[in-house]
């Protein structure tokens, strides 16, 4: 049974007060609150399992890197993907998308080629595919959504055409909650030989992944919405894919061997990991997929979906508050407006006083509010220790606001 009880106490900062008030924390969308044996394994690794990974034949160092490895397989087991050398280890969603743009597409790429992308990404999801269209005359094909903010698979496949090289598309809108059906996308792209990339960024967060049964090319994921550290995070990367991958970052650990005038690189994934990696944070993070495996990621989704549906019944009963996103099977993230000229950043600061947190303005997903003719939202978003009384408290809170500014 799902008890969110004993699972807010394994989540010390939510016993804290902010500005006189009982935290309400619906901010998991830009940053999950950790555990504390996430935060008791940082702390340990760092007083009694600390050294550099991969380098010394020292107790501490081997120790360090078995705990550091292991990791790598956590996320398989995450993900569902067989073989742990498709992952790569990185900070995070952002720098898994640049080493894709850099690594894959760039050499992949000519001017001429498409990349298909949705109107809801997120910036980290838009801006790598930017630089190859400024620097090398790749043309974006933007699909939009429908006016509730669900995405019709047909239209993104309507949008490839012959020179289709990459399809770049979100699992779930950070903005909207809005969960898009990426497999009959990434099959219909695997059948054209069109590459894909999913960006499992909340995604992964709200719902059991299968990236075996996705059949995307990437899958991106970040340490710190999964309630691990931040600067933790990892990208899938099929095999096939991955042969066709030249080195992003150089340095340290990516090598076999350095000579004035040769290099030789080390196999993937290692081949994509330069330098002293975020050691403590990866560890961290694997402890936080523990804690998430042993929940069950059905579980979460569950009580999420719990929430998501009161939430949704609370809010219709609010007639001044708009609601952006009514998807079919959304995840429970709420972006909103108030009637009246009040700014976001105004509500989520009245929102504040009143201990809840929300975030505040373009969500880094600038294309979307373009086409929703906004600047900026109020965005509350739930994860697996939220509770519905939370949820009363949030709506307290907006009456308040919209009495403010009526
Ligand atoms: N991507 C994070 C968010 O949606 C930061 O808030």
């Amino acid at each position: 049974m799902y008890d969110v009880n004993a699972i807010r106490a394994d989540f010390p900062i939510l016993s804290r007060e902010v500005n006189g008030k009982p935290l309400t924390y619906l901010d998991n969308g830009a940053s999950a609150q950790k555990p504390k044996v996430v935060i008791d394994a940082v702390t340990r690794a760092y007083e009694h399992e600390y050294s550099n990974v991969h380098r010394g034949l020292h107790f501490l160092s081997n120790l360090a890197t078995d705990n550091y490895e292991a990791v790598r397989g956590k996320i398989a087991r995450f993900l569902n993907v067989a073989d742990e050398d498709e992952i790569v280890l990185n900070s995070g969603t952002t720098e898994g998308i640049n080493m894709v743009a850099y690594s894959w597409a760039m050499p992949q790429l000519q001017a001429g080629d498409e990349i298909v992308l949705s109107v809801m990404e997120h910036h980290a999801n838009i801006v790598p595919w930017h630089f190859l269209r400024e620097r090398q005359g790749v043309v974006l094909k933007w699909v939009d959504v429908a006016a509730d903010g669900s995405l019709d698979p047909q239209a993104v496949i309507d949008a490839m055409s012959d020179k289709t090289k990459l399809v770049a598309i979100t699992q779930c809108s950070n903005v909207l909650g809005t969960v898009v059906d990426v497999k009959t996308i990434c099959h219909a792209a695997r059948e054209r030989g069109i590459a894909t990339l999913v960006d499992g960024s909340q995604g992964s967060v709200h719902m059991p992944v299968d990236v075996t049964d996705m059949g995307c090319d990437f899958y991106a994921i970040t340490g710190h919405k999964l309630y691990g550290p931040s600067g933790s995070g990892a990208i899938y990367c099929r095999k096939e894919r991955m042969a066709q991958m030249r080195p992003f970052l150089g340095g340290g650990d990516m090598i076999r061997e350095v000579h004035k005038d040769s290099v030789i690189y080390n196999d993937p994934p290692m081949k994509f990991e330069a330098g002293t990696p975020g050691i403590v944070q990866t560890i961290g993070f694997g402890v936080a997929l523990d804690y998430l495996m042993d929940l069950g990621m059905e579980n979460v989704a569950a009580h999420e979906a719990s929430l998501r549906d009161y939430a949704m019944t609370k809010f219709a009963g609010l007639n001044w508050l708009q609601v952006q996103g009514n998807a079919p099977g959304k995840a429970a993230i709420f972006s909103f407006t108030l009637d009246g000229a009040a700014h976001a950043h105004d509500i989520s600061t009245i929102l504040d006083k009143r201990g809840v947190a929300v975030r505040a303005g373009h969500h880094c997903a600038g294309p979307l509010m373009d086409f929703l003719g906004l600047t900026a939202t109020c965005r509350a978003s739930f994860g697996l220790y939220n509770t519905t009384d939370e949820i009363d408290t949030l709506v307290d809170a907006l009456e308040l606001a919209h009495e403010l500014f009526a």
